[in-house]
């Protein structure tokens, strides 16, 4: 009994000696000190040695305890120091991840929209978008009654306040605001009494652009938009003006850019036909410059709309605009 009290204390000796971490150190007290320890077995087996030895083998075993026990304290001790030192420390842990945060995708692209038209010469401007009727429509030639106004399901806070259907009343607050020459693009959020689906939101965004001055023409329209499409999906890519309708221009246009994805051959995104609605477009309507004070024989000018949405989706080759506004991060750290 006697040399299994020193094997006891040896291996015990051994094992602590070449711990480094506290599990470690719990997993020794266990197996020596716990209450189904070894140690606990030896007083077990205590009570079948013969009456003489006893008294010398328990003390021996009171003093095993007592040593395993001080044992136990001081690397406990010594530990809880070094929990903070080196040798706790497991160089081989993997590092704790960062999470960087991400420009929400369509503030990637209005950010790119904006700064190709910055560097064609347009200025940005601002409106609210909570807005008067006259804003909204009256002054782009849109009178109440008129049948455009159904083409916009709008949200009226009252009788003459609306959330701005589209960017376009800006143009009036600027030209109000400025003599010509005028060349701005206006970006903003717009809402519309639309249930939401994979190609409605109630709320969206729209880059609005303005130009007016003397000898303003259809072609620096197209010239522009051309240009703005070859510098956001690439030069080969083509744009193409449909004829349409506008209370606020004439003549008015729909224009299309060649789809990126398949270069105008069909696909998925473009539903086979190869190209993307992006907004209207055309000459400013005599009415619009006469509401404002502007002389129409003296100056033209064109005036353009744009999704930014939209552009975004199609860049992204995205196919459910609810996903921008969703706030789901698995879709936004993507960007
Ligand atoms: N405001 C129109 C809309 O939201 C888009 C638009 C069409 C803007 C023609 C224009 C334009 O500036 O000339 O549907």
């Amino acid at each position: 009994m006697l040399n299994r009290i020193e094997e006891l204390k040896n291996s015990f000796l051994s094992e602590i000696n070449k711990i480094v971490t506290r599990e470690q150190l719990e997993e020794i007290r266990n197996k020596y000190l716990s209450r189904k320890g070894l140690l606990a077995d030896l007083f077990v087996e205590l009570k079948d040695i013969d009456n003489e030895i006893r008294p010398q083998i328990g003390k021996s075993l009171n003093e095993l305890k007592g040593f395993l026990q001080d044992k136990y304290q001081e690397f406990s001790n010594s530990m809880a120091i070094g929990d903070t030192a080196e040798q706790n420390l497991d160089l081989t842990l993997p590092g704790r991840k960062l999470f960087i945060g991400h420009r929400h995708p369509l503030t990637i692209v209005l950010e790119q929209i904006k700064s190709i038209f910055w560097g064609l010469g347009f200025r940005i401007e601002d409106g609210p978008e909570i807005e008067t009727d006259y804003y909204n429509f009256e002054a782009l030639n849109i009178p109440r009654n008129h049948p455009a106004r159904n083409m916009q399901d709008t949200l009226y806070i009252s009788e003459d306040v609306v959330l701005r259907t589209h960017t376009s009343p800006v143009q009036v607050r600027v030209m109000e605001a400025k003599k010509p020459p005028i060349r701005i693009i206006a970006p903003g959020r717009v809402y519309r009494r639309d249930t939401p689906d994979a190609s409605h939101s109630p709320f969206f965004h729209q880059v609005e652009g303005l130009v007016v001055d003397k000898g303003i023409s259809f072609a620096d329209l197209k010239g522009v938009i051309t240009s703005f499409a070859h510098k956001m999906f690439g030069p080969d890519i083509q744009v193409r003006f449909r004829p349409s309708f506008f209370p606020f221009t004439e003549p008015s246009a729909e224009y299309d850019i060649m789809c990126a994805s398949c270069h105008g051959k069909g696909c998925r995104v473009c539903k086979n036909t190869g190209w993307l609605e992006i907004s209207g477009a055309g000459m400013v309507d005599p009415n619009v410059f006469k509401a404002v004070g502007y002389d129409p024989e003296k100056y033209t000018g064109y005036a353009f709309g744009m999704g930014v949405d939209r552009i975004a989706m199609i860049k992204y080759q995205m196919d459910d605009i609810r996903l921008f506004f969703e706030n789901d991060l698995r879709f936004l750290s993507q960007f």
